[in-house]
């Protein structure tokens, strides 16, 4: 039985050794289960992690009169059959903690003509506007109407296919415009789409319910619109995000982790700068052994950028590698605007880093600068001492967890309930592989 804790009393300096089994992927699973709305027929999802977000949006699909039931472990059931409008206390009381119900736009549009979304919750890592979202809602006919409890949307002549430009490649708003376009009349023409695996992931499930998307060379997605969708089968794809977070661990606490589930197709550019930093990795048929291979850890400069680059997700965990490398390491950080928070506690514990607001020029670099970007400079190795912390995000966290594992002393990470919205048995998962911990209330 998980433990629930929400604080981690960690003492620091052993090795994190042994095997994790990493499942579906957070941001792909709790996507699919809104896309079983669009079909007729019920849909099976495999492989879904237990995880909160997945709770949330079970939540939300419920209040909407679908019926959800995990069959065995992993397996979520979903039956469309009765969909309904929800109250908006109950949808309220649920979207707080994530942005996904943003998603149950169009196909609540395509079944019901309506759909009330309250304000979003998720990480605080920058403001996070739904504008792409909203402008794409438009441009499929849907009327959009603002309030302080959140945003009510109608579709009194259905929804139109149309031709859609992304100022730039969102995830979500890519994923907006998929799960609308699909039963929209007519065809839709998405230009500066994201690409990321597990968008790919989204589009093989629809393509299954019966929808007819064709993805074309430099970010353009074509959906022709069908008249019905049926239920899908679907093993989820794995959490790179989650794979790359464990092997980024092994490299800190100077250990050796089997993550089983991870493909080497979806984690290339990670697993370079992996490479380049100093860790070791053998990737075998179920999974990907990360290990440190002893002696010292190189500084590396990289930028964070949509697929296929270096995720944004993945410099959090990296950042606290960096700290023990030996000279100066640089993280532009392009995809959001506040993504450095998490770096005032790994200061507090001895890292020198130094973050930049308004990013570096001057540097050389393959990414073009972002008007948002900032820069964080780290100078190693520097030595960590526990300190007791309050963990601000779900990535970010993992991050204070690993650098209190790697710390000397005992740290209390608080708030880490924020890190089982992302990381399946997450406590379990540190006990396995030799964590020293106590979980307090
Ligand atoms: C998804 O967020 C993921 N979350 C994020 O993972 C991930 O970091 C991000 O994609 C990038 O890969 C989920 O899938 C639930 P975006 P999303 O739309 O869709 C701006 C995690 O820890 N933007 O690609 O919200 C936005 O502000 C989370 O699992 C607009 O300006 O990301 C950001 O700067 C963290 N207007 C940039 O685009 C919009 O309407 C990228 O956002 C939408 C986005």
């Amino acid at each position: 039985m998980p433990a629930t804790g929400d604080t981690l009393v960690i003492r620091g300096g052993n090795p994190l050794r042994g095997r994790v089994d990493v499942r579906g992927a957070k941001n792909l699973a709790t996507k699919a289960m809104v896309a079983a709305l669009l079909g007729e027929t019920p849909s099976t999802l495999m492989d879904v992690p237990d995880i909160s977000d997945v709770a949330v949006v079970k939540g939300l699909l419920e209040v909407h009169g679908v019926k959800v039931t995990e069959s065995e472990p992993g397996v979520y059931d979903l039956d469309p059959g009765n969909v309904e409008t929800a109250h908006f206390a109950q949808v309220d009381a649920l979207a707080s903690s994530s942005r996904i119900p943003i998603l149950f736009c169009g196909p609540l549009l395509h079944r019901l003509g309506e759909a009330f979304i309250p304000d979003l919750g998720g990480c605080r890592i920058g403001d996070r506007p739904i504008d792409y979202h909203l402008d794409a809602l438009r441009a499929f006919g849907a009327t959009v109407d603002k309030s302080y409890e959140g945003i009510h949307l109608t579709a009194p002549t259905g929804l139109v296919g149309t031709s859609i430009v992304l100022p730039y490649p969102s995830v979500g708003a890519t994923e907006q415009v998929l799960l609308t376009a699909v039963m929209a009349k007519g065809t839709t023409e998405l230009r500066g789409a994201a690409i990321e695996p597990e968008i790919m992931d989204l589009i093989a499930i629809l393509q299954k319910m019966g929808a007819v998307i064709t993805v074309e060379p430099n970010r353009v997605i074509l959906i022709e619109g069908v008249e019905r969708l049926e239920g899908y089968r679907h093993r989820a794809i794995f959490d790179r995000n989650e794979a790359a977070s464990w092997a980024t661990a092994a490299l800190v606490t100077n250990g050796d982790i089997f993550v089983a589930g991870a493909k080497q197709p979806q984690l290339t550019t990670f697993l370079n700068v992996f490479r380049k930093v100093g860790g070791k990795f053998d990737v075998e048929d179920e999974g990907i052994r990360f290990y440190h291979p002893g002696g010292k850890l190189n500084p590396v400069t990289i930028e964070t950028d949509v697929h296929p680059g270096f995720m944004t997700d993945w410099q959090q965990p990296l950042v606290v590698a960096l700290t023990q490398a030996d000279g100066v390491s640089i993280v532009h950080e392009t995809v959001y605007e506040n993504r450095f928070g998490f770096t005032e506690a790994l200061i507090q514990m001895g890292a020198n880093i130094v973050v930049h607001p308004h990013g570096l020029e001057g540097v050389p670099r393959r990414v073009a600068r972002r008007e948002f970007e900032q820069s964080a400079v780290i100078t190693g190795p520097t030595p960590l001492q526990a300190r007791d912390i309050r963990v601000p995000d779900l990535r970010g966290g993992f991050s204070h967890v690993i650098a209190a594992l790697s710390a000397e002393g005992v740290s209390r990470v608080s708030n880490v309930d924020l890190i089982r919205r992302g990381y399946e048995h997450f406590v379990d998962k540190l006990s396995d592989l030799g964590a020293d911990f106590e979980v307090e209330d």
